[in-house]
């Protein structure tokens, strides 16, 4: 399929039409809320509160409601260096700037996700994302793809090393919060995420003349445990989907929007809550995202943690499977548009 960057260059020069390809019937539909009650934003949850013994307690209650409610919050304190952000802020831009001949070195290969490209189409009749990506598996550490590690910026390898241990920790730290919120161990929890593996994806959405016709990215669940997004160029687009409507998240100046992925739905046997959510695009700006996805390892079995099963009278609610077999059903159910969480 085509780089949507490119195309977005010549739809505006010839002053063309988008492809019928992009135009989504469904795009705005539904409505689109920015105040949600009383609210205009998703929670915001302070990590170094988590870590202060003064408030630690009622932090981690917030925390447990974020995931159980919202299934997303915003994380702000999270310790990573401001310079450490801004460096890869700074190099992701750089590298979807460069000229589209160096980022055709990194290309996606035939049936895999991992380098420069396009999120995966099956059918011809599939719409398509107005949006380009670079995905790198980053942890752990044998298991990078060095062939896709981009040599330009020349800095940008370094930036997203350290960007990955440093998000990595900030995972592993909220793993461990939301197991005791749960009620679960937190060493067993931990366990399944052993190694941390880690998927960096960064999202580049060209402004769009027929914005509110095509979509950023289709509606999804994150197949992950967790997911820590960055708006690398501050420009809003995320959606959720809360009764029926999408609401419309924003951060703050420095702070991770978090969510709840399908594998921590399932462990936490339903009371945490993997939301949908999609991208929305501006008619005149670019926007850039970049998410870190913190998956359990490829063996582990995802289903109810067995502490939260120990009271008589609670049972598991979905089918227990192996990450890597959770994946094959994640990718194959969206073919058909099945619900890819098997529900007992
Ligand atoms: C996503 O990763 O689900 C979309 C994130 C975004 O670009 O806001
Ligand atoms: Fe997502």
């Amino acid at each position: 399929v085509a780089n949507v960057q490119e195309l977005a260059q010549t739809c505006n020069r010839s002053d063309e039409q988008v492809p019928e390809r992009y135009i989504r019937a469904d795009a705005n539909t539904e409505e689109v809320i920015t105040d949600y009650g009383n609210t205009s934003t998703i929670p915001i949850i302070d990590l170094s509160k988590l870590y202060d013994p003064q408030s630690s307690h009622e932090e981690c209650a917030k925390l447990g409601s974020a995931c159980q409610q919202w299934g997303f919050f915003q994380l702000i304190n999270h310790g990573v260096p401001d310079e450490v952000i801004c460096k890869l802020k700074k190099d992701i831009a750089d590298f979807f700037n460069l000229p589209l001949e160096t980022k055709k070195t990194y290309s996606q290969l035939p049936n895999n996700l991992e380098g420069y490209g396009q999120v995966f189409v099956v059918s011809e009749k599939q719409k398509l994302d107005w949006a380009d990506m670079f995905y790198l598996v980053v942890r752990p550490d044998e298991a990078r793809d060095m062939r896709f590690w981009p040599a330009h910026p020349p800095s940008f390898r370094k930036s997203i090393d350290t960007y990955s241990s440093e998000t990595a920790k900030v995972a592993r730290c909220l793993l461990e919060f939301m197991a005791k919120d749960m009620g679960a161990e937190p060493a067993s929890l931990l366990e399944l995420f052993q190694g941390q593996p880690q998927g960096l994806r960064m999202n580049y959405y060209p402004p769009c003349r027929q914005a509110s016709k095509v979509l950023g990215m289709s509606p999804h669940t994150d197949a992950s445990g967790l997911t820590l997004l960055l708006q690398v160029n501050d420009m809003p687009g995320l959606q959720i989907r809360r009764d029926g409507k999408w609401f419309t998240v924003d951060a703050l100046q420095g702070a991770f929007i978090v969510n709840v992925g399908d594998v921590l739905e399932i462990l936490s046997n339903g009371k945490y809550t993997s939301v949908e959510h999609r991208a929305v695009v501006h008619p005149n700006r670019e926007r850039i995202s970049a998410a870190v996805f913190h998956r359990p390892c490829q063996d582990a079995m995802v289903g109810t943690l067995p502490e939260l099963l120990k009271e008589g009278n609670s049972k598991a609610r979905y089918r227990s499977m192996s990450y890597m077999e959770f994946m094959k059903r994640y990718y194959s159910a969206k073919l058909d548009g099945r619900n890819h969480l098997e529900r007992l």
